[in-house]
């Protein structure tokens, strides 16, 4: 493997990421019947609330959110040009920056300032845009690292001390289960560094899930992965949803967005312009409007889920230009 984008064809990846071979069950389905198509509407039973969260840097308003609520067990997906600001909402939402203005809360307590550490602890946990994966450690020591109980600080603590034998026993093997979850199991003790950009976003999803969460929140999780490596991904957020989890994620590529999420929302300018369930969001004139506006070029494409499958030219999954950043990144 090179630290490169996913290879379309590669003979060792023909199961990579652990294909779901059935459809996850939706225990949600049905769930957004009644509920308007309306920037800020309330959910029936909403995981995470944000209330006039703001976020400037210098003379940008870079998160201006009014309203938002997170229905609890569905997939979200979180939609708009570059620079509409969805990470830095992620990053407000998430504890990793403060807002300057604004209420959240998860599962009706309020989380204001409550580092990320801590909620991690509360349930909540997100991936980053770009992987975060430490290239000197292995792929289990990555996993590891993501336990409850072991922030960073405490990693070599945590490996080389026998009083942290038998957590450590018990974080390994909940690491090694979630590793042959993923089909990652081959590649356990290699250095995250050698992994390709997808393999990482999937070590990352991974490492996600070693607390447990009830709210997992995804951040590009499928930008610069090759198509197959898509699907399998794809598949394992189904799964979460099955398990009961909550997902919100961050995805340019609409066919992706048609073919997971429940419920759609449309941030552009540090706004929410729209919400709705996937199949209202393109005739939407506002955010069709947002797309076309947008300086970046960001297309509202619902039509290249067929080109990414059929894609064999070694470059698909890198409409965002993200993968040679990421391909460096760590
Ligand atoms: N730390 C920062 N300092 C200054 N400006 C920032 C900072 N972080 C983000 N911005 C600006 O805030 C705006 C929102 O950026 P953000 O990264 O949240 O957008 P995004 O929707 O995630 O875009 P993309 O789809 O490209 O990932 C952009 O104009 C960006 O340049
Ligand atoms: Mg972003």
């Amino acid at each position: 493997m090179t630290d490169s984008p996913d290879p379309v064809v590669d003979p060792d990846d023909g199961d990579a990421g652990g294909a779901v071979a059935t459809e996850p069950h939706n225990p949600i389905a049905g769930v957004f019947d009644g509920v308007e198509h309306t920037s800020g509407v309330a959910k029936p039973d909403p995981i995470l609330k944000a209330k006039g969260v703001t976020r400037r840097f210098g003379g940008l308003v870079a998160v201006d959110v009014d309203e938002l609520e997170i229905q609890r067990g569905a997939i979200t997906a979180l939609i708009g040009p570059n620079g509409a600001g969805k990470t830095t909402f992620f990053n407000l939402l998430t504890g990793f920056d403060s807002p300057d203005s604004g209420h959240v809360e998860l599962n009706g307590q309020s989380i204001d300032g409550v580092a990320s550490h801590k909620l991690a602890a509360r349930g909540m946990v997100r991936t980053f845009q770009l992987t975060k994966a430490l290239s000197r450690l292995t792929v289990l020591q990555n996993m590891m690292l993501g336990a409850k109980d072991q922030g960073g600080e405490n990693l070599l603590r945590a490996l080389v001390s026998p009083l942290w034998r038998q957590r450590e026993q018990e974080v390994e093997a909940q690491a090694r289960a979630l590793l042959d979850r993923f089909n990652l199991t081959h590649m356990t003790d290699q250095f995250a560094g050698t992994l390709s950009g997808g393999q990482r976003k999937l070590v990352e999803m991974a490492r996600s899930l070693m607390t447990e969460p009830e709210l997992v929140m995804l951040d590009e999780p499928m930008a610069g992965v090759n198509p197959a490596l898509t699907q399998s991904l794809l598949g394992h957020v189904k799964q979460l949803r099955a398990e009961g989890r909550t997902v919100i994620f961050v995805e340019h590529d609409m066919d992706v967005v048609q073919d997971i999420s429940d419920w759609v929302v449309v941030m552009a300018e540090g706004r929410i312009i729209a919400e709705g369930p996937p199949g209202s969001i393109a005739e939407n004139q506002q955010v069709v409007d947002a797309y076309l506006g947008s300086s970046h070029g960001t297309e509202l494409d619902f039509d290249s889920v067929q080109d990414l499958e059929a894609a064999d030219d070694g470059d698909a999954g890198e409409a965002d230009g993200q993968t040679d950043q990421e391909a460096t990144d760590g």
